[in-house]
């Protein structure tokens, strides 16, 4: 693990019982060649001591934020700049919620908000804990951050249940360290997604959308940008945060999604078009606010341009990703859009599903064979299309 030489690695412990694993993680960190340092959570300490890491590291252990002594050696603003990642491991559900929220009332999560550096987690918890609706929004909203999310593993826990939330193992969290100094899955390629719903203006106070959250779309963006692609993300109207590294265009209507998508440079190198564009829009836009009058209104609709058949259509063509939201026939029909728009690759799943719920099953679909992603929250589905869009690229078809 070349990556790993010479790296400053600061571990963060939280208050799990998989803690004691991590005389093993230093231990391994170590062997790799990278220098650790560790900082601990009172709770971390009741699971494994502060003088066995430090034998272990090398190095002073920090347990407090508020320590005369180890400040003056060095201070943990100055620790937060010495780290080329942090890794919290274990992470408890109850540590999840305090960064999700900025907290920094201990000496690990105020490091978590002091560091610029990569920031990963290993999350290990009772797997009910772990799919728990509070913990999977934290979740999403970390991966957002572009904090990465190493596992948690499945099999049997500490408190006899079997499921996901085990920690991984120490020899996995070193090598998915590794992996983080390492160029990404997308380094230097140039990415364009669209994402969100449009609105289409019916008169100045109305108009005809549809249910799209975005969610989709800007966790694609998340992780294609931490994979070290140039991310630009063309957005309709919705209440959600850019993800770190990530260019947003804001847009309303389709036809405008369209001509952003369309004044972009020629050389992007892959689209996604996850909007939900609307299909029609009026025909024609009333300057004044239609009275209610009548008893009736006649809306005379339009079609709208489908933005993504217009971009393989492009002379120099992208690699095309398309998201197709069905109720019925979800295989079949997919299929039938993958080839009727010239897309390389298909995401197809369940509109209902989609719509309101964070935890979704997607079918890959591409011209020789199907694979089913998920179930599982957006976010984790999100890092598995990215590598299967990569991984795609490459091959040619999926592997
Ligand atoms: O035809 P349908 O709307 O089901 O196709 C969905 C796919 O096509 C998605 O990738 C969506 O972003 C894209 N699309 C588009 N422009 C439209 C309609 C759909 O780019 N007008």
């Amino acid at each position: 693990m070349l990556s790993l030489t010479n790296k400053r690695i600061l571990l963060g412990i939280t208050g799990g019982i998989s803690a004691y694993k991590c005389a093993e993680l230093v231990r391994l960190f170590i062997q790799a060649g990278s220098e650790v340092r560790v900082a601990m959570t009172d709770a971390a300490q009741e699971f494994i001591t502060p003088l066995t890491l430090q034998a272990l590291s090398g190095n002073h252990v920090f347990t407090n934020l508020v320590d005369v002594e180890a400040e003056a050696a060095m201070g943990h603003i100055e620790l937060a700049r010495w780290a080329d990642v942090i890794l919290i491991a274990p992470t408890t559900a109850d540590f999840m919620a305090k960064i999700t929220q900025g907290e920094a009332n201990d000496i690990v999560s105020t490091l978590v908000l002091a560091t610029q550096a990569p920031i990963a987690i290993a999350p290990a918890m009772n797997q009910v804990m772990w799919s728990s609706t509070a913990t999977q929004k934290n979740l999403s909203e970390l991966a957002l951050r572009g904090i990465k999310i190493f596992g948690p593993g499945e099999g049997e826990q500490a408190c006899g249940e079997i499921g996901l939330g085990r920690m991984l193992e120490p020899e996995e969290l070193v090598k998915r360290s590794s992996e983080l100094f390492e160029l990404g899955l997308l380094a230097g390629k140039s990415i364009v997604i669209t994402g969100g719903p449009t609105r289409e203006a019916i008169d100045p106070v109305r108009y005809i959308s549809n249910h799209s959250s975005g969610k989709m779309a800007y966790a694609l963006a998340a992780e294609a940008a931490a994979e070290g692609a140039k991310v630009t993300l063309i957005s309709g109207p919705v209440s959600l945060e850019t993800p770190a590294r990530v260019e947003r265009i804001n847009v309303e209507s389709a036809e405008e999604m369209l001509e952003r998508v369309m004044s972009l440079p020629t050389n992007i190198d892959i689209f996604i078009g996850v909007a939900a564009v609307a299909d029609y829009r009026p025909a024609k836009f009333t300057d004044e606010k239609i009275k209610k009058s009548k008893e009736n209104l006649d809306l005379k609709l339009i079609k709208n341009p489908d933005i993504i058949s217009k971009v393989t259509e492009l002379a120099i063509k992208p690699f095309a990703v398309g998201f197709a939201a069905e109720t019925n026939s979800i295989v079949e029909n997919g299929r039938q859009k993958l080839e009727e728009k010239n897309l390389d690759l298909l995401f197809a799943n369940n509109a209902v599903e989609t719509f309101n719920n964070d935890n979704i099953t997607v079918t890959a679909i591409d011209h020789s064979s199907e694979r089913q992603l998920g179930p599982a929250n957006k976010s984790v589905v999100a890092r598995q299309m990215i590598e299967l869009i990569s991984c795609t690229l490459k091959e040619g078809l999926m592997e």
